[in-house]
């Protein structure tokens, strides 16, 4: 079994897409072990997309990741980390396969619904940070 960490963004929050994504996650057969509604600020963003920060699209992201609510989640399930990432789609959802949540609910590189964590490591360390500190 492994853990990651999951967000639904702010669209996905406001677009009323909760139930759909959620939906999509426990049909893979994961189980949600912790959840939590929360407006994320600049701070934790910083802390969170630490590796992005330097990036040119960085302002814009932190400004719509703190924009509203995100329901922040651990995923748990055998491979979840990478299957968590397939089932998402790619970044871009343009490029994101149809039947992935980016694929079928996005249109927009930044707003792009949905965050899992990339490695046994990050999913550690995005797991520590949202949910030992509350
Ligand atoms: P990244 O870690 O590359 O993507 P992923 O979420 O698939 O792991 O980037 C983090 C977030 O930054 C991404 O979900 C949306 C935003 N982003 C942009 O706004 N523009 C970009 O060109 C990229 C690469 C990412
Ligand atoms: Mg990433």
């Amino acid at each position: 079994m492994e853990k990651t960490l999951v967000i639904i963004k702010p669209d996905g929050v406001k677009r009323g897409l909760i139930g759909n994504i959620i939906k999509r996650i426990e049909d893979k057969g994961y189980i949600i072990s912790a959840m939590m509604m929360k407006q994320l600020s600049k701070e934790q963003l910083d802390q969170h997309y630490e590796e992005h920060k330097n990036k040119t699209f960085y302002p814009s992201l932190v400004s719509y990741m703190s924009s509203g609510n995100s329901l922040i989640m651990i995923v748990e399930g055998v491979n979840a980390i990478k299957g968590m990432r397939k089932i998402m789609g790619a970044t871009d959802p343009i490029e994101a396969e149809p039947g992935s949540i980016r694929g079928m609910y996005g249109n927009n590189k930044t707003q792009n619904l949905i965050h899992g964590s990339d490695s046994l490591e990050s999913a550690e360390r995005e797991i520590n940070l949202f949910f030992n500190s509350f």
